[in-house]
């Protein structure tokens, strides 16, 4: 099919090249100079597994030039959603993006589906997108379709769970609209579910705000469990052999971070007070998130005064196996630490050019071997510090590094 894909962020990318892949025609828009050059000459402007090899595979152009999208069956909009100020979800670029598709619709002929993945909160497709679509003159349902169609891609691990799914989802304005979506993902092999628009976008937010409230619980759990003396990895293991709760997804620690499980949650609790309806629970799982990182600052003061120290940090990206800082908790502890009066020294496979634009004033080393400092936290659980040599050291550890545990002192966060 001839697809367009309107934002080149690590989901739009994604599901232009995988769908490429597939032997679909697919237009790429983006406005960002940096991320079309580094496109276009076929490298990956993001870091994520197999991207640069499947962008060298397949026929993919990106430019700002949203006329090149007039002859698309389907219209992807993936542009970014960020956190707004007070809480809810920030709709500026999906407004311009939608406007400068409403013009494309004003000069088409042939009905097209535009198709929503940006996470937005439920009735913004109804409320937003559509009514900007219409001011084209053209009719939903008539001229063209709309689908919401949410993306379950994890950072790092992109295209593999877009090339696997576990399961499709399709919010559909209308049959037609979901029948031609439905058309692009005939060759998956996973459960598909249509619902209505909103349905979708609920179960979007409501999937994230799960994974999270999952984390919460479990760290929760472990900080009981570290008072009583008790293994929470043992307990979570115990637990996870019961189908209903599921073994993934408990691993206790540092908490939750990333650009899409803080800001989803967040969003799902400012549409909830906006219905007048307060959230208690989902307000407890960012809470509690919150308080969880700087736990690994008041266990470091229990062994080692701050002021005047130095502390490694090792791990600064929000989780392995992305450069990704957004939300980590490496920042909100970072911060601390410099309050404190402590001196940072901090490494990271992946992610130091990205911190040192926030955190210029700390020192970073290129080796984790180089991090000699007083004591050490470990937020990021990359698998080199499971080789690194710990003997002799203050250890907090954030993210259950087995290694560590051979520290002269080791604590674990919630263990
Ligand atoms: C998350 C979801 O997992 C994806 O399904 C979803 O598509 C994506 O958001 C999105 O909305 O786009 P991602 O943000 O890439 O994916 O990261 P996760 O792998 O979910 O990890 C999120 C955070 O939770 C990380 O900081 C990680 O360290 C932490 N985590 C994860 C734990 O602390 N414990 C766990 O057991 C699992």
């Amino acid at each position: 099919m001839r697809i367009s894909v309107i934002g080149a962020g690590y989901v739009g990318l994604v599901t232009g090249a995988c769908l490429a892949k597939l032997a679909n025609k697919v237009t790429l828009i983006d406005i960002d100079t940096h991320k079309i050059k580094s496109i276009n000459s076929k490298a990956s402007p993001l870091y994520e597994e197999g991207l640069d090899e499947l962008l060298n595979q397949v026929n993919v152009e990106v430019s700002p030039d949203y006329t090149r999208t007039t002859d698309s069956e389907v219209l992807f909009i993936c542009v970014g959603t960020p956190p707004d100020k007070d809480g809810p979800i920030s709709l500026e670029q999906i407004t311009e993006a939608t406007k400068e598709i409403s013009k494309v619709l004003k000069k088409k002929k042939d009905y097209c589906v535009v198709a929503v993945k940006s996470t937005v909160a439920p009735g913004t497709t109804e409320e937003l997108v559509i009514p900007i679509l219409e001011k084209s003159g053209k009719r939903t349902g008539k001229d063209f379709g709309v689908c919401f169609s949410p993306e379950f891609l994890r950072e790092g691990k992109a295209v593999y769970d877009f090339m696997n799914p576990a399961r499709i989802i399709i919010g559909e304005y209308d049959k037609r609209s979901g029948d031609t979506l439905l058309k692009l993902y005939r060759n998956f092999n996973a459960p598909v579910l249509r619902t209505n628009l909103r349905t979708a976008e609920m179960i979007k937010l409501a999937s994230n705000a799960f994974l999270a409230a999952k984390i919460s619980f479990i760290n929760e759990i472990g900080n009981i469990c570290k008072n009583l003396g008790i293994d929470v990895y043992e307990v979570a293991k115990g637990m996870g052999y019961d189908d209903r709760i599921g073994n993934k997804f408990l691993n206790a620690g540092i908490g939750f971070g990333g650009s899409c499980l803080p800001k989803d949650i967040q969003g799902l609790i400012s549409k909830s007070r906006q219905i007048g309806y307060e959230p208690k629970i989902l307000q407890e799982v960012l809470n509690l998130n919150d308080r969880q990182a700087l736990k690994v600052i008041d266990l470091l003061k229990k062994h080692i005064s701050l002021k005047g120290t130095t502390i490694g940090v090792l791990g600064l990206a929000f989780k392995p196996g992305t450069d990704d800082i957004r939300d980590s908790s490496a920042l909100r502890v970072v911060q601390a630490l410099l309050k404190e009066g402590a001196k940072v020294k901090a490494y990271d496979p992946m992610a130091v050019n990205n911190f040192k634009k926030l955190f210029p004033q700390i020192e970073y080393v290129a080796r984790a071997e180089a991090l000699n400092s007083d004591a050490i936290l470990i937020l990021t659980e990359w698998p080199e510090f499971n080789e690194l040599d710990y003997s002799g050291k203050i250890v907090v550890d954030g993210r259950r590094v087995e290694k560590a545990r051979e520290a002269k002192i080791y604590e674990g966060i919630c263990w």
